[in-house]
């Protein structure tokens, strides 16, 4: 049974996603072990806790250095003894520490299709803003292993989503999430957890 950690900062509808494919059986071998949070206020801890999941709040603020956050934050995912990170709208950058102790063993989803409108400075918002700023017509979501870049890690699974004339970066948003993100992300999910996926030149090969 694979232990995940859930990582996030918000509303947390990713993680409802993935609560809802364990509960209905889309996602199976797998159980969330832990949700952390940056941020005390955020949602998703309370939609942790209607389902009985462990949810706790690891803050930066709470410590004198950012270095003994990201200890604090290593020494969390090790004491749950967490098999799969996944960043699930998590806002804070995972630092080096924690992608070595947990090599091509954490996801993030992002919202576009990458590598465009991906990086620093894309997160939230502001991807959809890009997206809408340049004119493409089709964008959507990865979701990716990561690595100590921005956004580089192999790419596990990719959906694209249509841009209309009228949409807003809100409207985007929220197309790219239901028709992508809340897809895609359960689905990689239990692909891992069935052992299905393997990363070879830092490419990701489905098998079976
Ligand atoms: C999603 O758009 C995700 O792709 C991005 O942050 C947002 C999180 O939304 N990284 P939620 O907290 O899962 O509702």
């Amino acid at each position: 049974m694979l232990k995940i950690g859930v990582l996030v900062s918000g509303g947390g509808t990713n993680l409802q996603a993935i609560i809802d494919a364990i509960e209905n059986g889309n996602i199976t071998n797998a159980r969330i072990q832990a949700v952390i949070s940056n941020n005390r206020n955020a949602y998703a801890l309370e939609r942790a806790k209607k389902h009985g999941i462990s949810g706790s709040c690891i803050s930066p603020k709470e410590y004198a250095s950012r270095e003994e956050f990201h200890q604090a934050l290593l020494g969390k995912l090790q004491e749950e003894e967490i098999d799969l990170i996944v960043l699930a709208g998590y806002l804070v950058a995972i630092p080096p520490v924690i992608v070595d102790a947990f090599q091509n063993r954490i996801i993030n989803i992002h919202p576009s299709l990458i590598p465009s409108f991906c990086g620093t400075g894309y997160y939230g918002l502001k991807v959809h803003e890009g997206v809408l700023e340049r004119g493409v017509k089709v964008t959507g979501a990865t979701v990716h292993f990561v690595d100590a870049g921005t956004d580089t890690g192999p790419i596990i699974l990719q959906k694209a989503v249509e841009v209309l004339p009228e949409d807003t970066p809100e409207t985007l948003q929220r197309r790219v999430m239901e028709q992508a993100e809340w897809i895609l992300l359960p689905r990689a999910i239990q692909l891992i957890a069935n052992d299905k996926i393997k990363v070879e030149n830092n490419k990701v090969h489905i098998c079976g």
